[in-house]
């Protein structure tokens, strides 16, 4: 199995990279990010919860998150392994999981690290844009759909902005994220699980090193 938690600041391109193991190693995509949004489109209680934090660019509690990867990782479907993308993101967290993963019998195999520079991630998130029927990430700048207003994976033609990708939210954003991202990668280095990955580069050439990362695991 590879189990893999990818760390990154906001659009340091864990979503991008994520889409690209699954196409090869199918391993099952869990973004936390994803799951509050799922839930705050449908209104449960986690949800509304959610909403008041992801709105202002602040983490939603330790616990709550917790709470929905433990049940997530918990499902038999994940088979060859899984991606944690974007959890854990505070030391509570990551303490939190290793009980998880203890108790699952699911341990983390690897750690990657995106690194790229503030000024790249706000050029990043202030022209990033989403399907609104299957959640497909495009750009602006690097990514823009190959038919114009549809949507590649899905033939939608509803787009949208994300709220905390608004300028005024991604300030607090980097900055809540950027505190607890040095103590994460101390805590996975001490671990030996760490590999450092420069995520300014094509996202064709940011896969090929962590491709060459996986591939030695199998
Ligand atoms: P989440 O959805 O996880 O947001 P995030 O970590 O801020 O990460 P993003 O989804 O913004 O960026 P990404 O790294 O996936 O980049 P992407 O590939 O899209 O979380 C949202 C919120 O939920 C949090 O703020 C928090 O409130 C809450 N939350 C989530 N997890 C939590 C937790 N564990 N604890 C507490 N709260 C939690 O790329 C970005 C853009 O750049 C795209 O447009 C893409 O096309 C482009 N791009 C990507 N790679 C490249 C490249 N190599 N070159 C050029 N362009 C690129």
């Amino acid at each position: 199995m590879i189990n893999i938690f990818l760390l990154g600041l906001p659009g340091a391109g864990k979503g991008t990279v994520s889409e690209q193991i699954v196409d090869k190693y199918h391993l099952t995509h869990i973004s936390t990010g994803d799951m509050f949004r799922d839930a705050m489109a449908n209104e449960t209680k986690v949800g509304l919860e959610a909403k008041s934090y992801i709105d202002k660019g602040d983490l939603v509690p330790d616990e709550v998150t917790a709470k929905l990867v433990e049940e997530r990782l918990g499902q038999p479907d994940i088979k060859e392994g899984y991606i944690l993308d974007g959890f854990p993101r505070t030391l509570v967290q990551a303490e939190l999981l290793e009980g998880i993963t203890e108790r699952l019998n699911k341990p983390l195999t690897n750690v990657i690290s995106l690194e790229v520079k503030e000024e790249t991630l706000v050029k990043r998130l202030s022209a990033r844009f989403m399907c609104r029927k299957c959640g497909a990430t495009y750009n602006k700048i690097t990514k823009m759909p190959k038919v114009k207003d549809t949507c590649d994976r899905c033939g939608g033609h509803d787009f949208y902005q994300r709220e905390d990708d608004k300028p005024e939210v991604v300030k607090n954003r980097l900055e809540v994220n950027e505190k607890m991202n040095a103590p994460l990668k101390d805590y996975y280095q001490k671990k030996s699980l760490l590999t450092v990955v420069d995520g300014e580069r094509t996202p064709e050439e940011v896969f090929k090193s962590v491709d060459a990362v996986l591939s030695k695991k199998q």
